[in-house]
Parts: structure tokens; sequence; C-alpha cells
């Protein structure tokens, strides 16, 4: 039986068993779902387990356990390392998701649920694919899996995993299904991840909350003054005010940009699936740039006063904000939040004390599009889709990605399944139908054109 054989006949089980999984509240971020996250670990280490690994392992450590998995056919034959995480983002806001978050459900061929692209969707593609080729006989390459469940808070523990566990992880690449394709008429691999730096501020006026008519006017207010300093992070052209910020970034030539710009982008389409009127960025550059090769800054969340039921007339103590900043080669996130921490207290006025607390960060990525699994990649989307894809910069991150490359001296090949619209991180997040299977298929072609063209 051929592999989309296979995958045809088993269609209605390959769905079954991903909304099995996806109905698991594996959110690394709350502790409350702790005991959820290790089951959906158990439930990775057992799926492989049904497909044929050799050797399956929850490796514990100081966080979320990283399953482990391995079927060394012929050590002869290159070996493939496939990196995916089972943690998934928090739900939240609950009211805003049309179905229950963990209750999966297919609608319109798309499978609607937390996780269901970012990435236990699309992780369990590599499950199947595997489990496909076990069962026709068709594995050619040897195959190590290591998924975590810790990638949406930062993969602390799988970079102390990486560093003590180099020769269990030899490989010749490192396959992951955790980004997005331009779309299903226009397949592309993802050559490039920003990287990023994440900051917490606080902004603290007068010792307590004050009467704002007693003191409005003659006391500087915090959250006044925060809207002032995040305001004058960027100029008139949205151009990143800190000095320094872009004193790495590596500026594409005219030639790369236009290979760059040549990916089919309908910009009506962008505002229309997400209801607005224009784009906005950095000027004299398109919307795939602003993603793909130039840095952003963004405020994520902001707070602080009275903000119950009604009016209370008060000049608050506080106010904080959340920021982060997307980076491209070759920034270094160390050094951007650096940079950051330094203006920010700079700009403060007199009248207010500021607080700079770093969160996580990481760092950019660029693969290669020269070397023989992209090739194999090209070829496995040819076979599976009739046209070979594109190759595009993403604008999420990945910071394992670059590590990979440091540790392992390995590049990773990002052949993502998911589409921008897919609402990962958001509510009501899906993937289609068609992306997981068409995936599958992929995977499974891509592990013959590697082992054909490594020969
Ligand atoms: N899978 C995403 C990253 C991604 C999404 C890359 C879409 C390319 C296209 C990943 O799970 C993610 O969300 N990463 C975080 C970073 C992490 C340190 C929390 C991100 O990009 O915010
Ligand atoms: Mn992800
Ligand atoms: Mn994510």
């Amino acid at each position: 039986m051929s592999a989309k054989q296979y995958i045809d006949e088993n269609r209605q089980k390959f769905l079954d068993e991903l909304i099995d999984l996806l109905r698991i509240p594996s959110v690394s971020a709350d502790s409350k779902f702790k005991d959820d996250v290790h089951r959906a670990a158990d439930f990775v280490k057992s799926s492989l387990e049904k497909a044929g690994i050799d050797k399956a392992e929850i490796c514990e450590t100081a966080g979320y356990p990283i399953v482990y998995g391995e079927k060394i056919i012929d050590p002869s034959l290159p070996t493939v390392l496939v990196y995916g995480h089972y943690d998934v983002q928090p739900p939240d806001p609950y009211e805003l998701w049309d179905s229950p978050p963990f209750e999966p459900v297919i609608k319109n061929d798309k499978i609607y649920a937390r996780g269901a692209c970012d990435d236990k969707g699309q992780m369990f593609m590599h499950v199947k694919a595997f489990e496909t080729m076990m069962a026709t006989d068709s594995l050619s390459c040897n195959i190590k899996f290591m998924i975590e469940g810790e990638e949406e808070v930062g993969s602390d523990n799988l970079g102390i995993f990486v560093k003590n566990n180099k020769e269990k992880l030899a490989a010749d690449v490192i396959l992951v299904s955790d980004t997005a394709m331009i779309s299903l008429d226009t397949p592309s691999i993802t050559t490039g991840l920003r990287g990023l730096s994440y900051l917490e501020v606080e902004v603290v006026g007068p010792n307590r909350d004050l009467h704002s008519g007693v003191y409005g006017g003659a006391v500087a207010n915090p959250i006044n003054v925060l809207c002032e300093m995040i305001e004058s992070l960027k100029d008139e052209n949205n151009h990143i005010t800190i000095p320094g910020f872009y004193d790495n970034v590596q500026e594409l030539t005219e030639e790369e940009r236009k290979a760059i710009n040549k990916a089919a982008f309908d910009l009506e389409a962008y505002k229309k699936d997400l209801d607005i009127n224009d784009v906005n960025g950095e000027k004299g550059y398109t919307s795939i740039e602003r993603t793909g090769i130039r840095p952003s800054l963004d405020v994520n969340g902001i707070w602080g006063g009275y903000i119950g039921e009604g009016a209370k007339t008060v000049l608050p103590s506080k106010a904080n904000a959340k920021i982060s900043m997307r980076l491209v080669p070759n920034q270094s996130s160390e050094e951007i939040t650096k940079l950051f921490s330094d203006h920010f207290k700079r700009i403060a006025p007199d009248s207010v004390k500021v607080k700079v607390t770093p969160h996580h960060g990481g760092e950019p990525a660029v693969t290669p599009i020269d070397s023989v699994a992209y090739a194999a990649a090209s070829d496995a989307f040819e076979e599976a889709w009739g046209k070979r894809p594109i190759p595009t910069r993403d604008g999420g991150s990945i910071p394992i990605v670059a590590l990979f490359k440091e540790e392992l001296g390995l590049d990773t090949l990002l052949m993502g399944f998911g589409l921008d619209s897919d609402a990962i991180h958001s509510p009501n997040e899906h993937y289609g139908v068609t992306n997981y299977f068409k995936g599958i298929e992929t995977i499974s072609l891509f592990y013959k054109h590697f082992a054909k063209l490594s020969k």
C-alpha cells in the first residue's frame, strides 16, 4: 500500500486521535493545568509507541517533560530530528470562543480548538507521518522525536536538555512544523524567524493613589507619563527611536527585497480578515517586509488606575506595561533588552521613577535554501501540491531554532502548514483539515526525497 493510500484509509482515525489530544488543556503558562500538561506528554509518548517507535521516554526537566523517541533503522542512513511542542497558549478570553477551546469541533473543513494549529495539529502530523511510513514499510531515514511542553513559556529547560544531550540528538537535520505557509494555493517554506525581547515596565509617581481634584495638574500622573514615553519610542515614520536599535539590523539588497515581495500577498484579503481599514508600519516597507525582515515594537498589555464600574476620580500611584520587540538578524536579544532598558530609564521625567524587568527572549534565525533538506522539502511539496514552494520569512519566534544551530551545529527545516488566518494565540484558533492531511503526506514524502538526495 502507498503512503497516500494509508493516509486516505485512516482519515477518520487520524482526525479522532488529534481531537483526543486537543481535548487535553495543556496550558504551560498556568499551573492550574499542571496535570493536564503531563497528560499531554504521556499521550504523545504512547502515540509514538503505537506508531512503532523503538524507544520512547519521558525526560523529566525542572519544568515540564520532553518526550523523546527514536527509530534507528540503519546507522548509515540520514537521521531526521523532529521538534515540536505539546503545550498551548492560555485560551482566555473564554467568552470570545464560539465553541469551548478544549472541546474540538470541525466546521467548514477546519478543526477549532486551542492548539489545533499551534502546535498540536502540526506536531501530530509528524507522528502520523511516522505511523504511515511504518505501516507501509517505507521509512527511509532514521528518525528521532523531541517534543517539548514549554515552548509557549520560553523553552528554558529544552535549552538545557539540548546542551546536555548532544550525542543523543545527533542528526543530519531538524524538522519542524510550527510556522505558516502562504496559502493552500501557494505552498512555502519558512526560511527565517524573528527573535524576541520581552520586558515589563513600571512607572511610579506619588507614594499613594491621590484625589485627582486635590492634586490633579500639580503631580505627574504615571499613566499619562507611561503613555508619553511609549509614544516617543516611535517617530512619525514608525521608526523605533531607541538609540542603537537598528545598528546591527541586516539590510537586504534590492534584489533580495524584490524576491521577498514576489510572494503572493493579498492586501485586501489581509485587511478584510482583520476587519481593518488600513495597515500600519515602518515607512518604506511592505507588509511582508514589516513582519519578515524588519524589527518591531509593541505594547502587549497596559494597566493602572481605576478600571472598575462607574467613575473614581483618582490620580494613580503606578502604571505598568508589557512590551515586546521582534528582532531580525543580526540583532541580539540581550543587547536590545539592555538598549531598551537604558533608554527607557533615560527618557523618564524626574517626576516619576521607572523600573524595567526583562522577561524571556530569543534570537532570530535564518535557515539556508541551498541545503539537501531544503531541496528534499521542495521536491516533497512539488509531489504533494503540484507546485514548488516559495521561501518566506515569518514574523513569529521559535527561539530554540537559533540554539539548535549554536549547540548542535544543525540547520532547521521549517516546514509549516498553518495559515496566518488560523488565529493562533487568539480565540477560535483552528487548523484546516486539508492542511493536516496534506501535511502528513508532504512530511512522508520529505523522508523519501531526503534519503534519495542524501546518497
Ligand atoms: N509557533 C509559534 C511561532 C510562530 C508562529 C512562528 C507563526 C512563525 C509563524 C510559537 O509557538 C510561538 O508562539 N512563539 C512565541 C515565542 C515564545 C518565546 C513564547 C512567539 O512568537 O510569540
Ligand atoms: Mn508554536
Ligand atoms: Mn505559540
